[in-house]
């Protein structure tokens, strides 16, 4: 099963810490294994339920945001240099954890996706923060997994929850117009 998650998300091989990306892994995993789905199922997941017919599927949605937001750190750091300073590898890993929480807010009835029992009373991403710190993933990056959404607007504490919840808006409200 990790091979295949690795082969979904190749963005993982931008971590270049290898006990961070295992983390990562594992997360995936966990949520994959409790929310009753296979890897190859995040390619046809929504990345939405929010648009009919949904934008894209999770797998895009989650790879674009982490590449959009590395490339507004890159831009960043060239021009700002130390003024701004973010961790490459924890912004890989928010970047494609933010949404892991949907894997079990989803789930799949009579070929239709709709939000599961557990995701009427916890949104992904409080479900998905309790998983990152259940496998132990930084503080850091559970924050910007807790704090993307709505749920975290006033709480957000570091420049990659900024990033993240931003680069996820722009893959999100454009698709609305
Ligand atoms: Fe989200």
């Amino acid at each position: 099963m990790e091979d295949r998650i690795k082969e979904l998300l190749p963005e993982l091989a931008d971590i270049e810490e290898g006990a961070l990306r295992d983390k990562v892994v594992a997360v995936y995993k966990a949520a994959l294994e409790r929310g009753g789905w296979q890897p190859e199922d995040m390619a046809r997941l929504p990345s939405t339920l929010l648009i009919d017919p949904p934008p894209a599927t999770y797998v895009e949605h989650t790879r674009a945001v982490t590449r959009c937001a590395v490339a507004a750190a890159e831009a960043m750091a060239a021009v700002y240099g130390s003024r701004v300073n973010i961790n490459r590898d924890h912004l890989v890993a928010a970047g494609l954890l933010h949404d892991v929480g949907k894997l079990l807010e989803y789930r799949e009835e009579g070929g239709k996706f709709v939000k599961s029992e557990l995701g009427r009373m916890l949104r992904h991403p409080l479900s998905g923060a309790a998983l990152c710190y259940g496998f132990g993933l930084p503080p850091e990056v559970t924050h910007v997994v807790a704090t993307h959404a709505r749920e975290g607007e006033g709480a957000r504490a570091t420049p990659e929850a900024i990033i993240i919840h931003h680069a996820d808006f722009i893959n999100f409200e454009p698709f609305k117009l």
